[in-house]
């Protein structure tokens, strides 16, 4: 029989209380039986007898009642340990869930997420095989993670909403759980067959946020039991609408990451169109910046940080007429204008101190600030290097370019005054 609940209440608790009632009915029996021999033997009230008790003998009713006493005592002890089981079994499984959705929130990378969800549900169920599909457009479920016998044909390929059972999750939004699936009219093969024709058990639940249905977690097979229990269904609906959670908050960092790259790429595109001159020399400051990074040791976020500070740090000249940009004055200005210009983007805003202080130079007496040695921040240290390394090595059409080891010799006779002598040392010995 296909079933879908969706009562409330925790399935355990149902189940404890239930075998907690039948103890209670095993001790008001074996209380009641004492009470009525006490009172025929004590008091002998002769209305009592004979419906009651029979006159027998004294050892025989204490027999029956020893022996009741200790049925009693056997079945309570039985259904205390099975208790005892059930609620070890949840708190187990509590504790799964509660470690995987502290893994899953600190996951950011969608990919690893969604194979971590499968990875968790499959354990926790005991599931053979699995699948998570997700909404793409209005009415089609892409499958993004497939595990079990069919995982290669099945990956990144689509079911429309409302096939099969995955389709109706997704349609209806209530978990499924299902104990036959030959039996169910809306199981298709194509689609819930994780297990090829061999699918018997199947759970679904929907992936599920405050905005709406994203997709579906779907299982097959049970493996130590015929089917799924009430309190497997409450599990995996409850992973599910966490994981759902997490996925969005995922997929918000990837469009998040390709806005910053694509906005990035697109600056750039405007500088180097702006000023033909300076063509590409963002990207390879970056890579010069980069070989001083590599040298520091520093840490991966504080490396792409230097990397995008890097590429943005002339972005203030996109604001300054392209005529005028070689004007010592408008020329000056560049810093302050691109950190102006990049401090209020949220993703770029620590990396706008690092702009402004790009052309600070190691013994005072730079701009805009005149800050000295270690009181500019190390970024801009490394940026001043890149990029006097990469102005001296291009052509322009007032300069020609000279050698990398002239420009390392001249990088070095700078050193200490215009540029940060320890930077320079990993520069020259690294590029
Ligand atoms: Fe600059």
């Amino acid at each position: 029989m296909p079933r879908h609940s969706h009562e409330s209440g925790i399935a355990a608790v149902h189940e404890i209380r239930k075998k907690l009632r039948l103890v209670n009915s095993i001790v008001t029996f074996v209380i009641v039986v004492l009470f009525l021999v006490i009172l025929r033997y004590v008091y002998q009230p002769a209305v009592l007898s004979p419906f009651f008790l029979p006159n027998i003998s004294m050892a025989l009713i204490t027999g029956t009642v020893f022996f009741l006493s200790l049925i009693g005592l056997y079945l309570s002890k039985m259904l205390s340990r099975q208790t005892f089981g059930i609620i070890q079994d949840y708190s187990s499984k509590l504790e799964s869930i509660f470690h995987i959705i502290n893994v899953m929130t600190e996951e950011i990378h969608s990919d690893i997420l969604l194979d971590k969800i499968m990875d968790y549900a499959l354990s926790i169920t005991k599931s053979e095989a699995g699948s998570i599909l997700l909404l793409q457009g209005d009415n089609k479920l892409a499958f993004k993670i497939v595990r079990g016998e069919r995982a290669h044909s099945l990956q990144d390929t689509y079911v429309e909403v409302g096939k099969g059972i995955a389709g109706w999750v997704a349609q209806k939004g209530l978990p499924l759980r299902i104990s036959d699936a030959s039996k169910d009219e809306r199981f298709d093969p194509d689609i819930d067959g994780m297990k090829g024709s061999e699918t018997k058990s199947i759970l679904c639940a929907p992936l599920r946020t405050k905005s709406g249905i994203i997709g579906v977690l779907e299982l097959f097979n049970k493996k130590d039991r015929q089917s799924y229990m009430k309190s497997d269904e409450e599990i995996i609906a409850y992973l599910a609408a966490q994981a759902a959670i997490s996925i969005t908050k995922a997929q918000f960092f990837e469009d998040q990451k390709n806005y910053e790259i694509h906005i990035t790429e697109m600056m750039l595109g405007a500088m180097d169109t702006h000023i033909a001159e300076k063509h590409g020399h963002s990207k390879r400051v970056a890579r010069y910046g980069n070989v001083i990074a590599g040298a520091l040791d520093m840490p991966e976020e504080q490396r792409k940080k230097l990397y995008f500070a890097c590429l943005l740090h002339d972005i203030g000249f996109l604001k300054i007429k392209s005529g005028d940009v070689y004007k010592k004055e408008e020329f000056m200005t560049h810093p302050v204008v691109g950190y102006e210009m990049i401090r209020p983007i949220s993703f770029y805003s620590d990396i706008a101190p690092y702009i402004l202080y790009h052309h600070e130079r190691y013994d005072g007496s730079g701009y805009p600030s005149g800050l000295k040695g270690e009181g500019i921040p190390l970024e801009a240290r490394v940026i001043a290097i890149a990029e006097a390394f990469d102005e001296m090595t291009s052509r322009t059409s007032y300069r020609d370019p000279i050698s990398f080891d002239e420009a390392k010799e001249e990088l070095k006779r700078n050193a200490g005054t215009q540029f940060d002598p320890r930077l320079v040392e990993l520069f020259v010995e690294n590029i």
